[in-house]
Parts: C-alpha cells; sequence; structure tokens
C-alpha cells in the first residue's frame, strides 16, 4: 500500500518489483495527484487500485476490497513537487498564489483563514510550533498589523518585513525545506513560517500520529511500514512510535515485574534513519532533508 502517492514514482517502482502478480492499494487525498498517479500507473492496470482517501482512513479502504493485511505500507510525507510548483494551490511563494495550501481541496480550513482570521497568539503558536520559527511572535505581530494579506508573494514579504536584516537567505539554521522553494541555494526567510502554515491546514501531525499505530496493525507477520519524512517533528512521532512498539513493557524502568502486559509489535529495521547521499541531493535537492524509518511487524503472538 502507498498512502501518499503523489505522482506514483514510488507506487510505481513497487508495482515493478513485485511483477508479475503483487497488487498495490495507492491512495491520495489529492485529485489532482491521484489524476497523475492514474496516468503513471495505467501500465499496470488492475494490479493498481488507487482511492482518493486520506491514509488515516486506511482500515476502511482496505477492508473496501476485502484485504485483511498487506506485506508493506509506504508514507512519503508532506507536499509533492507537483503541489509545490502548481501556484494555484499557494504551496510556494516563489510564484504568486492564493493563501489555500491545501492537499485536499474539500478541507474546510485554509491558510488564507489561518492568516487572515486566526487570534495572533493561536497564529504565532503555529509558526514556532510546526515551523520551528524562533521569531514566530514577531511574524504573528507584523501579520496581524498587515491583514488582509492577500497571496503567497504578499505573505512572504510581510514575513521577510518582520524579520527585517536579522535573516538574509542562508543565514539561518541550515536546515531547508524541501519545497517552499526548489531545495537549491539558500534558504528563504519564509520558508519555516509556510511549512508551518501547510502542516497546519493539513493536520498534517495529527493524521501521522493516528496513522502509525494503525498501519501497524494492517500489517501481515514479516510486512514492513517504510516513513519518509521531512520535519523533524514528524521524524520524532516516527522514532517514538517505532521505539515503543518494539518494546515488550512499557512499565517504568525501576519497577520490578511488568504491569503493563504491552507486547512488541514491531522491529526497527533501523535505528538510523537512511537519508539521501550527496549524489541523490545532487539530483534531487528537494530529497535533502528526508529521513527514511523502516518497521517489520511481528508475528501477532510474539512472546
Ligand atoms: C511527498 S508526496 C508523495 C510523492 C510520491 N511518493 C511520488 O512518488 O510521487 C506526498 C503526497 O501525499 C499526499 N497526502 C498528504 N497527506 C495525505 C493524507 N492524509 N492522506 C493521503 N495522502 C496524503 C499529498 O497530497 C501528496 O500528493
Amino acid at each position: 500500500m502507498d498512502g501518499t502517492l503523489g505522482a506514483g514514482g514510488h507506487a510505481s517502482g513497487i508495482l515493478e518489483a513485485s511483477a508479475p502478480d503483487g497488487k498495490l492499494l495507492g491512495l491520495d487525498v489529492d485529485p489532482q495527484a491521484l489524476e497523475l498517479a492514474r496516468r503513471t500507473l495505467a501500465p499496470f492496470g488492475e494490479r493498481a487500485c488507487l482511492m482518493q482517501a486520506s491514509y488515516t482512513a486506511l482500515p476502511r479502504c482496505l477492508s473496501s476490497l476485502g484485504w485483511e493485511t498487506v506485506d508493506g505500507i509506504l508514507l512519503d510525507l508532506g507536499a509533492s513537487s507537483m503541489q509545490f510548483d502548481t501556484p494555484g494551490r499557494g504551496f510556494s511563494f516563489l510564484q504568486d498564489g492564493p493563501l489555500d495550501m491545501r492537499f485536499d481541496p474539500l478541507n474546510p480550513l485554509t491558510a488564507a483563514q489561518i492568516v487572515n482570521e486566526w487570534p495572533e497568539d493561536e497564529l504565532a503558536n503555529v509558526i514556532h510550533r510546526y515551523g520551528e520559527e524562533p521569531a514566530a511572535r514577531r511574524i504573528a505581530r507584523v501579520i496581524v498589523r498587515s491583514r488582509p494579506v492577500g497571496g503567497t508573494r504578499a505573505l512572504a514579504a510581510v514575513i521577510e518585513q518582520a524579520l527585517g536584516r536579522r535573516r538574509s537567505p542562508g543565514s539561518s539554521t541550515g536546515r531547508r525545506s524541501p519545497g517552499s522553494s526548489t531545495g537549491r541555494g539558500p534558504r528563504h526567510p519564509a520558508t519555516q513560517a509556510f511549512q508551518a502554515l501547510r502542516i497546519a491546514v493539513n493536520g498534517e501531525l495529527e493524521a501521522v500520529e493516528e496513522t502509525l499505530p494503525l498501519a501497524v496493525q494492517a500489517l501481515g507477520p514479516g510486512g514492513r511500514l517504510a516513513v519518509i519524512s521531512f520535519h523533524s517533528l514528524e521524524d520524532r512521532l516516527v522514532k517514538e512510535t517505532f521505539r515503543r512498539e518494539s518494546r515488550d513493557c512499557l512499565c517504568p524502568t525501576k519497577q520490578p515485574v511488568c504491569t503493563c502486559g504491552h507486547k512488541a509489535s514491531i522491529i526497527e529495521i533501523n535505528r538510523r534513519p537512511v537519508t539521501p547521499s550527496e549524489e541523490e541531493t545532487s539530483q534531487n535537492p528537494r530529497a535533502r532533508s528526508a529521513k527514511l524509518r523502516i518497521a517489520e511487524r511481528l508475528p501477532v503472538h510474539h512472546e
């Protein structure tokens, strides 16, 4: 199962590797992505079953096909290149577009609502938490003073104004987002705030947190869950879930006898995340902050 089809690149790799009779369920909440994936995966015919759905709905999607378990699940989190490069979707400040940022066009929350309607405190919290932006309060104050903010370029200008001369592109932490810019060259001062808004609009962290245990449950014994994340908070969620679910007991270490009865359901395949090589990032700069973690499902009655 590919829970984040995008343009279908990974899905097509999975279908090639599982030829001649491997089947793939592919999900994406974005109908435009689904259309792209449909074209990419057309050569695989009925081996690919695609649905417009959130990966949070994974159990329902599997049971609609009559599948109890799967051999592998991939979640490649965040936004796709198509989404970043389509100005009308509002994910990027490189071209002007509406403050939208929704993966799912039926999502009632847009970036415009957060930017133009949310109280200053809540706006600052979003930018601080999801963007890990130290100047979040200052940025929120200047945004609120500049309301209404019309589009992506206007928002980027307001953020630049809030940061003043203190942060020129390239002088920040050195971490890069794969998408709010091309991934090449210095980091724009608005990158972190844009990333934060996107995460809030789409409830990305909540969706990952809700889905990881469901994904583990959906794997047959020996099945693998692979998660690629681009954000430290996402990676932490994946790491903590994998650590917890690979332990037999969650009682405090000082407690002599286990009372929780927790049993490990997975083993971690890699304790350290897999990161792209220099060669890969030079071919695909947007991959540079990617981290891949993999876990394998244990037999259900593991003791
Ligand atoms: C990084 S892209 C995946 C790219 C893909 N692996 C490929 O090979 O082209 C992430 C995709 O996940 C989708 N997405 C984000 N949140 C989702 C969710 N909750 N459920 C399903 N798809 C989601 C986005 O719409 C986007 O198309």
